[in-house]
């Protein structure tokens, strides 16, 4: 079905087949049922102190101001990520900003965290919230200050930790000027310590403890990462997302969008995103790692989850492959379990992993 409509949705600007699948969806959402939430399943994860039915997740920027989250939720999703979304409304980038590059099977985007707002989205959430975990994206406005940014996260904390199953921290966009110095180890302690204050008085104020998972980029050197992964371990975050989209530029061939600055998603991140994969999950065992570049099928999937990754996330290839990839996908990861001879991914995955390396460390989420 999806094969037959996308050669009409391609003729389209990017953005207007995006705005057209985001109605397509919230029409879809009003009359599908909402999908069984039953846990135990094969693939099902407990992770951030949640219960998955499955770990495969929409990525961040999809549905930023939740406008489908019901027509989403019935494609099959294990959970959503909404955002990114910044204190105030801001319309982003000049268009165009977001590029097909169909024979990479990638996107260029630059949109700039376009978005409507926080109290928007969690006007959308009080009203209208599917029964699987909710994460909420934040970040800050394009025209606060650097020096400043702390403010605009707390914001976004104070506004949606009400309404989210964990939030996450965006340092990794390319889009928003300076917003990748908050990588860096000191603006990241100050930011993260922050957070972590917040995150601790909403518990003392209404028991509830919601989970902060920090959203890196693919672009570091060895060291750099390193750095940042030392924060990280001081216990300010309570998962790791990796990876956003890159500014690198793996042989994308020469059409005139490959051209185009922005952020790289899609087929040539795979490699990059899971090798970051891999050095978060060996530099920080006992973290839960969302892992999340250029999952196109079942295989890329499975093999992020190979290099550490507890739970999953797409974007790109659902553009490509339409939304029948999500039940390809989980269809995918059963077949692996049960080739492996296991019950249930948890035990897949530490059979696998042992097999791959003696040395693979555990990691504490639990499936
Ligand atoms: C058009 C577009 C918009 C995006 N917007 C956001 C965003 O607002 N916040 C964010 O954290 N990531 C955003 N991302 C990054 C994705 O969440 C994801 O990390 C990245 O695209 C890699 O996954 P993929 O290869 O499956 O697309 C965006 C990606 C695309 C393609």
């Amino acid at each position: 079905m999806y094969k037959a409509l996308r050669p009409w949705l391609f003729r389209l600007p990017p953005e207007i087949a995006h705005e057209a699948a985001l109605r397509a969806l919230r029409a879809y959402g009003a009359v599908r049922p909402a999908p069984a939430t039953a846990t135990g399943g094969p693939l099902a994860v407990q992770a951030l102190g949640l219960p998955f039915t499955n770990p495969l997740g929409l990525a961040a920027g999809f549905d930023k101001n939740g406008r489908a989250l019901r027509g989403l939720a019935a494609l099959g999703f294990g959970f959503l990520e909404v955002g990114t979304v910044t204190p105030r409304a801001q319309p982003g980038n000049p268009r165009p900003r977001l590029f097909r590059l169909a024979e990479q099977r990638a996107l260029i985007n630059r949109l700039g965290f376009n978005n409507a707002g926080m109290e928007s989205l969690a006007a959308r959430l009080r009203a209208e919230r599917p029964a699987l975990p909710i994460g909420v994206n934040i970040g800050k406005n394009r025209d606060t200050p650097l020096d400043r940014a702390v403010d605009d996260y707390r914001l976004g904390f104070a506004a949606l930790a009400p309404y989210a199953d964990y939030l996450t921290v965006n340092l990794s966009s390319p889009n928003t000027p300076g917003l990748r110095a908050l990588q860096e180890p000191e603006a990241a302690r100050l930011l993260l310590g922050a957070l972590h204050e917040d995150q601790a008085a909403l518990r003392r104020r209404s028991g509830r403890y919601v989970p902060i998972a920090v959203k890196i980029a693919p672009d570091f050197t060895q060291e750099t990462l390193a750095a940042l992964l030392a924060v990280l371990a001081e216990g300010l975050c309570d998962a790791v997302i990796a990876t956003n989209t890159t500014v690198s530029r793996p042989t994308l061939g020469h059409g005139p969008a490959a051209r185009e600055p922005g952020g790289l998603s899609g087929a040539p991140l795979t490699t990059l995103s899971r090798e970051i994969i891999s050095r978060v999950f060996k530099a920080l065992p006992d973290i839960p790692i969302i892992g999340v570049g250029g999952i196109n099928n079942a295989e890329d999937a499975w093999q992020h989850l190979l290099a550490g990754a507890s739970l999953l996330q797409l974007y790109t290839g659902l553009i490509y492959e339409g939304p029948g990839l999500v039940p390809a996908i989980l269809a995918g990861l059963v077949e692996r379990v049960h080739a492996g001879g296991q019950d249930n991914l948890g035990e897949a995955l530490s059979a696998a992993r042992r097999n791959l390396s003696s040395g693979s460390r555990p990691n504490t989420v639990k499936f």
